[in-house]
């Protein structure tokens, strides 16, 4: 996924925390499921079984980044991903591979960064056959109970050009209040990128829907 870059970029907070959270990731079984997907921590292996999915261009609309070049350099990414830490130590990477359960087909990626003494950072893709589907709220559900369960994080915040219509729905959809503009955040692809910060406080009324919700959905 070319999610990475785009993650790293709004973590702007330097390493503070004595005890990182690196230290807690370290001996957990990231494999996570729902009722409908399975979530499997990304790999090497991912490399083929995304990269045909990676090429569609509806998936940078309004990011920055490009489809990854060629299956050797997106396997040379995820061989870095692996490794679920910044090369500075203090982040966790944390990036999954959403696998149909039915079909056994890979459908997209979701990443979150958690790191010490700030919010987490989510993000995701879902490639454009397998959208309107609900499942990226049901795998972004998955994994911000993972974040809150299995990572102590208490926010969690998500930034989305302004123009990402379907990003925003999804968001809204998940419990998080629009909380910031950041206007002129970027330029790419010929014009600027208004961007709108979404935050999650996992102890508010709207982090219980996202509970309640994450139940009726069997994740
Ligand atoms: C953002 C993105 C992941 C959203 O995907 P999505 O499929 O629209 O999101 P959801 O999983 O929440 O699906 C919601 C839709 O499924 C429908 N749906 C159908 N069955 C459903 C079910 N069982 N449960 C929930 N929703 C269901 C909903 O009604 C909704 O439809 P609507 O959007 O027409 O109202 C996708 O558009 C994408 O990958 N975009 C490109 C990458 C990108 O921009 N990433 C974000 C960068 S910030």
């Amino acid at each position: 996924m070319n999610l990475e870059c785009y993650a790293r970029a709004r973590s702007r907070e330097r390493c503070a925390a004595s005890r990182t959270v690196n230290e807690m990731d370290a001996n957990r079984d990231c494999t996570l499921s729902s009722s409908r997907l399975v979530l499997e921590p990304i790999q090497a292996r991912h490399s083929e079984l995304l990269f045909e999915q990676l090429q569609d261009p509806s998936l940078y609309r309004y990011i920055p980044t490009e489809p990854p070049t060629s299956p050797s350099a997106l396997r040379a990414r995820y061989e870095r991903l692996a490794k679920r830490q910044s090369p500075d130590g203090c982040e966790t990477w944390l990036n999954w591979a959403i696998r149909l359960r039915a079909t056994g087909e890979y459908i997209g990626a979701v990443q979150a960064t958690v790191r010490p003494d700030a919010p987490a950072l989510l993000a995701y893709e879902l490639g454009a056959a397998y959208r309107g589907a609900g499942y990226a709220a049901e795998a972004c559900r998955t994994v911000m109970r993972e974040l809150v369960d299995g990572y102590g994080v208490s926010e969690i915040r998500a930034y989305v050009d302004t123009r990402n219509e379907r990003s925003i729905r999804l968001l809204e959809r998940l419990g998080f209040d629009r909380t910031g503009q950041i206007p002129n955040a970027d330029y790419f692809k010929g014009a600027s990128s208004d961007e709108y910060i979404y935050s999650l406080d996992a102890f508010s009324k709207a982090a219980q829907r996202f509970d309640r919700s994450r139940r009726s959905v069997g994740s």
